[in-house]
């Protein structure tokens, strides 16, 4: 079955804890924190202080994007929080591989991450390392943006090498991910959905996540 991971930076950060147990009771799979600089991305928001306050309200595994410059500076900081999946943008990572060595050293899943423009064998040395790979369908920064539909190929691109070479990591998209544009993510072989704006701008969470779903 698709897993959902709802992601909390379109959720009121004034009701985090009870924003997370609502989706947490409504179906979902994992919560996706976006972590955002500044620098890599044009937007600042949150840090290992929120990733440690949250984890004791949710049993959930903690899928922690970050969109960071220089993420090897932080990786132990998240890990030690409580993030169960730390995720690393291939455009920050001048060398990936160190990086995705060092989120393993602390006992996290280790995750990729490439731009909707960077194209799929850039990280085709990696994959065989990796225990996720996350395909943005917006450009990062901001919750709310549309789909980008090019992307498609490149799930299946992703996937198919999986298929090709007997990968075991997760696939998972994010950005501009609705009941509508879910559909062709999985058609196209995505496993995990993030969705921000399409999960907390509704009432009803569990609704809205089995609608995805
Ligand atoms: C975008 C973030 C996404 C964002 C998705 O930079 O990485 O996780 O929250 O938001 P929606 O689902 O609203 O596009
Ligand atoms: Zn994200």
């Amino acid at each position: 079955m698709t897993k959902i991971a709802p992601s909390i930076l379109a959720s009121d950060f004034a009701h985090l804890a009870n924003e997370i147990k609502d989706v947490e009771e409504g179906g979902a799979d994992y919560i996706h924190v976006d972590v955002m600089d500044g620098h890599f991305v044009p937007n600042i928001t949150i840090g290992p202080l929120i990733v440690d306050s949250i984890r004791p309200h949710t049993s959930l595994p903690l899928d922690v994007h970050l969109m960071i410059e220089n993420p090897d500076q932080y990786i132990e900081e998240f890990a030690k929080a409580g993030a169960d999946i730390l995720t690393v943008h291939q455009e920050t990572c001048p060398h990936l591989h160190r990086t995705i060595q060092l989120i393993k050293s602390f006992g996290v899943k280790a995750g990729v991450v490439i731009n909707p423009a960077t194209p799929a064998e850039a990280i085709r040395p990696i994959l065989q390392e990796v225990d996720l790979v996350l395909l943005m369908t917006v450009n990062p920064g901001f919750g709310g943006q549309a789909f980008i539909p090019e992307v498609l190929n490149k799930i299946e691109q992703i996937a198919a090498w999986r298929k090709e070479y007997d990968y075991t990591f997760e696939i998972e998209v994010d950005g501009g991910v609705n009941e509508k544009t879910a559909v062709d993510c999985t058609n196209a072989g995505a496993d995990v959905l993030v969705a921000g704006s399409a999960i907390f701008n509704q009432k009803d969470r569990r609704k809205a996540i089995e609608a995805i779903r």
